[in-house]
């Protein structure tokens, strides 16, 4: 059976579209079905923020085809696994969950790598080229044991 995994940041044009673009790049798309979205609705069919599209490139993945989307509630139903890159996305999803099993498919991605520590991702959007790199490495550590997990399943 086919595990859907969705990226939740804010704006989706910055972390989760490379949270994104990074999963889809270690798995098998027949197995992992990858989507992202924020959880504002600034940039509602948006194509990534030209510095992630950067960075991407820099580690030879294409993100330019995705388009920002807003996360609504019904995610919960066509998603298993939501990953939310900061404490701020973890609430604001939360709120939207209808039940206990919703509430249970929420995670900070980057207590795969810190279990329990519940660290941010923090948001580059204010800031500047190294700020994207420095993302990119942390939601690659992240989504290289995510991927492990699903292949194991
Ligand atoms: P993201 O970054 O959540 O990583 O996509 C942001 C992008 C845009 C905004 C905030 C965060 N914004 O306020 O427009």
């Amino acid at each position: 059976m086919k595990t859907n995994v969705l990226m939740v940041c804010l704006g989706n044009i910055c972390r989760s579209p490379l949270a994104e673009g990074i999963l889809k790049s270690r798995v098998n798309p027949e197995k992992v079905h990858v989507d992202s979205a924020g959880t504002g609705d600034y940039h509602i069919d948006d194509i990534p923020d030209s510095r992630s599209i950067a960075v991407a490139k820099h580690f030879g993945l294409d993100i330019s085809n995705q388009r920002g989307r807003q996360f609504q509630s019904e995610d919960f139903d066509r998603f298993d696994l939501i990953y939310v890159m900061d404490n701020f996305n973890f609430a604001d999803v939360i709120s939207l969950a209808r039940n206990e099993e919703d509430k249970r498919k929420v995670k900070l991605i980057l207590n795969e790598v810190f279990p329990g520590e519940n660290v941010d991702v923090p948001d580059p959007y204010q800031g500047g080229e190294p700020g994207f790199e420095d993302v990119y490495k942390m939601l690659e550590e992240a989504c290289e044991i995510i991927a492990s997990k699903l292949t194991e399943t």
